[in-house]
């Protein structure tokens, strides 16, 4: 059995589906979540999902990934913007990074321009909602060998 998809997500990403939906849309994580397992398990991979405010969490939650995880795709949030710590962490895992945006952030303000994640990530997919989400997913079950892809 191959090792899960670890799918992470950044802070005030439990507030999808009523945060800015103008921005974000009007889908939630927990459909997101969903979606994400219906794409990994057609590709005959499980996903752990899961999603934290705290940076110290989440660069725990990377150095788990680097035992159990096949992959990793990450929505840092606002920490991609930010977190040299979360980019060391990523930086010390072997197996592929894929980042995930809901949103354009190359269309946004200029502090969203730059990602550390970026640095760390095999590819970047944004701008597609949830789609962006599922296309990673993809990406993960490709660049791991997965024999089916959706
Ligand atoms: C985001 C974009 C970030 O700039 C922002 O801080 C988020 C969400 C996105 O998915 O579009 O929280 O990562």
């Amino acid at each position: 059995m191959s090792k899960p998809i670890y799918v992470l997500n950044g802070p005030n990403l439990n507030l999808l589906g009523v945060r800015e939906p103008h921005l974000y849309g009007s889908v939630t994580l927990e459909q997101i979540r969903g979606l994400c397992e219906a794409r990994a398990n057609a590709g005959g991979r499980e996903i752990v999902f899961r999603q934290s405010n705290r940076e110290g969490e989440l660069i725990d939650w990377v150095q788990e990934a680097r035992e159990k995880a096949s992959a990793v795709v990450i929505n840092p949030a606002g920490y991609g913007h930010t977190s040299i710590a979360l980019l060391d962490a990523l930086k010390a895992v072997d197996v592929p990074v894929v980042e995930c945006h809901l949103s354009n952030i190359s269309q946004r303000e200029p502090f969203r321009h730059h990602s550390y994640v970026s640095l760390a990530a095999q590819g970047v997919i944004q701008g597609l909602g949830p789609l962006s989400y599922e296309l990673a997913i993809d990406a993960a079950l490709r660049l791991t060998g997965a024999d089916r892809v959706a």
